[in-house]
């Protein structure tokens, strides 16, 4: 498949660079700035854009590539810092600009290169650089100015490698599409070869050839990841994957049973293990939170390893995805078990091979390819839940009837979202127990019970993360349910912390 590659140089906007390239259809992956001749001088290789970055090139220990490059033959877009990067190692001059430019700038056009073919004679487009391009290698010409960037654009078309001191991958750069498609295609000549039945029909051949007629295991979580993974995978080897669901005691309300009768539909070979009294037993007398998750992992391993063993499988599917790459950074797929940040880590002892389908794929990619599976609704767009559970959502010692406490309260929380359409606009809404108690009036009795608090945040990639402004009149609907509902709960709080300095999570 003709592709893409993105060439990292600290950016922040990298892989907005590779969605915007993906959904025109073409495949693209990032790679770090060093990363070998072979996997940029191939035939796939349509094309190199080197990215931005926040350092500059004349420091000694800047990101940098090697010169040979330039030698490849393959067509080079160098955006920001990558702009500034080709100039310097081409022999151009780059210094500190007098002032930079941060924001909307106007781009004036000046030369109707390929790259901005379809362009106004002045553009609005997105800056934010110090640094600039003072003069220009030889045999290259200025293609575009700003006020304070005189090479704001720059091209070698004989050698097909092109430079923008903005940034086209982000909306604020009116035109940045544009000038992307007319990488990509006018100049790449790349094909649209990446569509969901293309991705499909490549993760179909690679299962194929990845786990043959071997035996497979998968942990489903219920999740849209694990779950996309093992239909692809089920739909290829069948009976020989074996997915296995346990059920910890920490799931949400009446998440097993959707598992199940989701997946009935699917002809999966589903094993549910319900270790409910496992884990609570390993909880027992446990109030630190680290050590929750630990033993919450070691639990899981161990089932898991015994579920393994029981199939007989050489191999773990597991619904790692690219953003999960990206924050373990980039590993070769079928090396050793990584540690599963959804489960606490399974140990080495497992001794199965890691077969990853999906690395490749972003989030919404998934999404969309489950939809193509016709995958119900209910786990394309279920909210993300961790690994351990409730349990880190129990302040203090976890027991049965915590858990209830929570799962119900949660449940309340996530109704009244969905019922005013706000459930799908949130990153997470769910409820933690305190240890405390509080005095309050319930009945015309004094009581002194638990709080509850109500936890909503907003998030775009679980890094960072605001709580939501929730209407007054839904808190209060929620806050009204959980203590008429839940016997146990006399106080509600909502929790108005911002991710930093909090976490999500309590725990
Ligand atoms: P925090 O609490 O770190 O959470 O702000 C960020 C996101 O990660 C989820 N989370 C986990 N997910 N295993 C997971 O699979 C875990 O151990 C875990 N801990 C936190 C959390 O729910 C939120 O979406």
């Amino acid at each position: 498949m003709d592709k893409i590659v993105i060439l990292d140089f600290g950016g922040q906007y990298c892989h907005l660079i590779s969605r915007r390239v993906r959904d025109f259809g073409v495949y693209s992956e990032v790679l770090p700035s060093n990363a070998k001749k072979d996997l940029l001088k191939s035939p796939d290789v349509k094309g190199l854009i080197f990215s931005g970055g926040a350092a500059s090139v004349y420091d000694a220990s800047s990101p940098s590539c090697s010169k040979e490059i330039f030698g490849y033959g393959v067509p080079i877009l160098g955006i920001c810092y990558g702009h500034q990067l080709i100039a310097h190692l081409n022999g151009g001059k780059v210094i500190p600009g007098e002032s930079g430019e941060y924001g909307i700038t106007e781009l004036r056009i000046l030369k109707r290169s390929i790259l901005l073919n379809g362009l106004k004679n002045t553009e609005k487009v997105w800056m934010n650089h110090k640094d600039v391009v003072k003069e220009l290698p030889g045999n290259y010409s200025i293609t575009a100015s700003t006020n304070n960037s005189r090479i704001a654009g720059f091209e070698n078309e004989k050698m097909k490698i092109y430079g923008v001191q903005f940034h086209p991958e982000v909306t604020h750069t009116e035109n940045g599409n544009k000038v992307l498609e007319n990488f990509v295609f006018g100049i790449c000549g790349a094909k649209k070869e990446w569509s969901n039945s293309a991705i499909i029909k490549n993760i179909a051949d690679e299962i194929r050839r990845e786990i043959g007629n071997k035996k497979a295991i998968i942990g489903l979580s219920g999740g849209v990841d694990s779950s996309t993974a093992a239909i692809l995978a089920n739909n290829i080897i069948g009976r020989n994957l074996t997915a296995v669901y346990v059920d910890t005691g920490m799931m949400r309300y009446k998440e097993t049973e959707s598992v199940e009768r989701i997946f009935s539909k699917f002809n999966l070979n589903l094993k549910i293990i319900r270790a409910q009294d496992r884990f609570f037993e390993a909880l027992k007398g446990i109030t630190e939170p680290e050590e929750k998750r630990k033993a919450i992992g070691r639990l899981f391993a161990d089932i898991f390893d015994e579920a393994a063993r029981e199939a007989g499988a050489e191999i773990l599917v597991q619904g790692t995805i690219y953003s999960d790459r990206i924050e373990s950074g980039v590993t070769p797929h079928s090396s050793k078990i990584k540690s599963h940040h959804n489960v606490g880590g399974l140990p080495d002892k497992m001794r199965l091979r890691v077969y990853e389908p999906l690395r490749e794929l972003y989030k919404d990619e998934v999404r969309r390819i489950s939809k193509e599976l016709v995958m119900p609704d209910e786990i394309i767009d279920r909210h993300v839940f961790p690994g351990p559970g409730l349990a880190v959502r129990i302040i203090g010692e976890v027991t049965p009837e915590k858990a209830e406490i929570v799962r119900k309260a949660s449940f309340i929380i996530e109704e009244e979202l969905k019922k005013t359409n706000l459930y799908s606009k949130v990153w997470m809404a769910f409820a933690v127990l305190l240890p405390i108690r509080s005095v309050g009036i319930q009945g015309d009795e004094r009581s002194y019970k638990h709080p509850i608090v109500v936890r909503i945040v907003e998030s775009k990639d679980a890094m960072t993360a605001n709580f939501a402004k929730i209407p007054y009149e839904i808190l209060e609907k929620i806050s009204t349910r959980i203590t008429n509902e839940i016997s146990s709960i006399n106080r509600v709080v909502y929790d108005i912390s911002n991710k930093p300095p909090s976490t999500m999570e309590w725990e």
